[in-house]
């Protein structure tokens, strides 16, 4: 599909197809970078975003706090973990606290791979490019579903015979199950070796009133992109088969490692975990 081919609202987009440039219909990054207070966003997305919060106005602090919670999960995997090497698929719109400079603060010597498919994170990707001298950067324009050529191309920067914090953030609810994602996230976890990590924060479908999510539903297929699937607290630990849960296990992203200071959080939509591979 070409920019100027208008995708149809609410169709899918095909295994390794990017998402076409087109700001006539709303795009997961460009929503999400809304929901945050960015300004890298059109009409489109703030009305999809701002139909969304109508129906649940629960995904704004959601947003925020995915967002807080990618930065404590860097933080230990950088720190107690004592990880160095990153692959970070679905990286969004680069914004305060990417994942490389919250690894590099702790551990100027990481390595972080990049992963998107969006032709606007794609256009701001220098911004992730910033690398402290000791450490390194890289960005691949790709999609999840083509983990492969993932895998080969990071291959470039990360060295797959030592640990990996593979991380998965707000992603997996783009990938529907006819892709099926729980093979995608076994083909990663088949890639890294012993001592490796994974992370993930996933929408729960359990965390919201069936009625929202189906008006969630429609306006997701009135003007977004992408299309999303909520999943279970239950599918959503499946995709930590082989791993052992971190403390406190799979719990909402505001209860993994809360900042000792946080007050009680507004109850987010989102799943959250990290697992260890034996
Ligand atoms: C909600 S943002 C999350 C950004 C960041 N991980 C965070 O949690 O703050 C999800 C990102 O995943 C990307 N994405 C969605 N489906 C994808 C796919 N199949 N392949 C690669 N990237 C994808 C979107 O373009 C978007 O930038």
């Amino acid at each position: 599909m070409t920019s100027d081919e208008p995708a149809a609202p609410g169709g899918t987009v095909g295994k390794s197809e990017p998402p076409p440039f087109d700001t006539s219909v709303a795009h997961q990054a460009r929503v999400y970078d809304y929901l945050l207070g960015g300004k890298d966003n059109y009409a489109a997305d703030r009305a999809v975003a701002e139909a969304t919060l109508k129906v649940n106005p629960d995904l704004a602090p959601s947003a925020h706090a995915n967002r807080a919670f990618l930065g404590r999960v860097i933080r230990y995997l950088a720190g107690e973990a004592g990880i160095r090497q990153f692959l970070d698929i679905g990286t969004g719109i680069p914004t305060a606290g990417n994942t490389h400079q919250v690894a590099q603060e702790v551990a100027p010597e990481s390595r972080v791979v990049y992963v998107d498919y969006d032709p606007i994170v794609l256009a701001h990707a220098r911004a992730l490019l910033t690398s402290s001298d000791a450490g390194a950067t890289e960005y691949i324009d790709a999609d999840l579903r083509d983990t492969q050529v993932i895998l080969d191309q990071a291959a470039g920067l990360l060295d797959f015979t030592k640990p990996v914090a593979v991380t998965l953030i707000s992603i997996l609810h783009a990938i529907p199950d006819g892709d099926d994602p729980h093979a995608i996230v076994a083909r990663l976890l088949g890639a890294v070796p012993s001592g490796s990590y994974l992370a993930i924060s996933h929408m729960g479908a359990d965390l919201m009133p069936a009625r929202t999510l189906r008006e969630m539903d429609e306006v997701w297929k009135r003007g977004s992109q992408q299309q999303y699937t909520p999943r279970r607290r239950d599918q959503v630990e499946r995709f930590f088969d082989g791993t052992r849960l971190v403390a406190p296990g799979l719990v909402r992203v505001e209860e993994w490692h809360p900042e000792p200071a946080a007050g009680a959080a507004r109850k987010t939509i989102m799943w959250s975990a990290v697992g260890r591979k034996p």
